[in-house]
């Protein structure tokens, strides 16, 4: 059989696309993740940045795998799952610390 070189390139051309779509593509639903509001504020944590560490926890840690909620883990075990998961998510060490107070709630 003669391979033609065209068609090859177009089939890998196809798979590689659509891979990437499928890597990037963010099917998450979020509609039932913890929102924080004014109640939720802590002496560490405003309501900005609680806002602002659930918009990176969207946005970094469900490339793997689906977002877990704040509520699966306690504010004792997310500083140690954030110290495995953080450099996988690639967040730099303040925009981790936005994410912990997130999960944490606050704390
Ligand atoms: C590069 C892929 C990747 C990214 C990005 C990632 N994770 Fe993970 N995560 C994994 C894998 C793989 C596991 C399975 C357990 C392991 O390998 O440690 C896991 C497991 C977990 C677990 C379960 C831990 C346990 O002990 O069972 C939690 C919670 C978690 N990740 C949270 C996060 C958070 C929060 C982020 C964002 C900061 C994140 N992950 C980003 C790959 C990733």
């Amino acid at each position: 059989m003669k391979i033609n070189p065209a068609k090859s390139f177009a089939a890998l051309f196809i798979i590689a696309s659509s891979l990437a779509v499928s890597c990037s593509k963010n099917t998450t639903n979020t509609s039932g993740l913890y929102v924080p509001t004014n109640a939720d504020t802590t002496a560490n944590a405003t309501l900005q940045e609680l806002q602002q560490g659930r918009v990176l926890y969207i946005d970094h840690c469900a490339d793997c795998h689906s977002l877990y909620s704040p509520d699966d883990y306690s504010a004792n075990q997310w500083p140690q799952v954030l110290s495995s998961m953080a450099p996988r998510a690639g967040l730099s060490s303040a925009n981790t610390l936005l994410v912990k107070k997130y999960l944490t709630k606050g704390k």
